[in-house]
């Protein structure tokens, strides 16, 4: 199964200045536990957002730069698990490959998200949705496709006001 893990305001958006909208505690937690011990897949320019591969989880990033280079795999003694590919397909072929492949998670951003919902290639989406306009620059795109609800959950976190939403089909 493929599914991606998002969170959006009440515009779709998902980013600003290559960074995120919020940061919201419960958000995190969620994302963390969605996405610990699965493959992760996500655009060069998320990767560098982030600014490390993430613990626990295999990082597939994709570019068209054949010679970027994923600069530092080595955590307190650790290596850890990092891919560098082409094309979203080729990420997709290794995440298949990779420990916890029974869910593989498109991780972003905007353009990534975009390409996997236009080629039909995911399954479920976990969105965290936050009340509100934050004024993005990047979006998530169009997902009506996606009617059928199989779980939801309202939260508010100081200011924010959210919904976990989990749909297929
Ligand atoms: N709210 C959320 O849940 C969430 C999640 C993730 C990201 N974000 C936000 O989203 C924003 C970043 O999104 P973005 O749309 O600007 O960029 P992105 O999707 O993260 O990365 C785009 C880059 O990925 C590479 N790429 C994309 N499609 C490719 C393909 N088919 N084959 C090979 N390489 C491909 C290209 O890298 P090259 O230019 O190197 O070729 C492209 O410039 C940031 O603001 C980030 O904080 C939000």
């Amino acid at each position: 199964m493929v599914s991606i893990v998002a969170a959006i305001d009440s515009k779709r958006g998902l980013g600003k200045n290559n960074q995120l909208l919020f940061k919201i505690p419960e958000d995190f937690e969620r994302m963390k536990k969605l996405t610990m011990g699965h493959p992760i897949i996500m655009g060069r320019r998320t990767f560098e957002s982030i600014g490390r591969v993430l613990l626990g989880r295999t990082n597939i990033i994709i570019t068209k730069n054949p010679e970027f280079q994923i600069p530092d795999l080595a955590f307190q003694g650790e290596t850890l698990e990092g891919y560098v590919m082409g094309s979203l397909e080729k990420a997709i072929e290794v995440a298949k490959k990779s420990p916890g492949s029974e869910e593989i998670i498109v991780f972003g951003g905007g353009q990534v998200f975009k390409e996997a919902l236009e080629k039909d290639l995911v399954d479920v989406l976990h969105l965290t949705i936050v009340e509100g306009d934050f004024g993005a620059d990047t979006f998530f795109p169009d997902y009506s496709k996606f009617k059928r609800v199989l779980s939801k959950h309202q939260g508010k976190s100081g200011e924010y006001n959210y919904t976990f939403l989990e749909l297929s089909k």
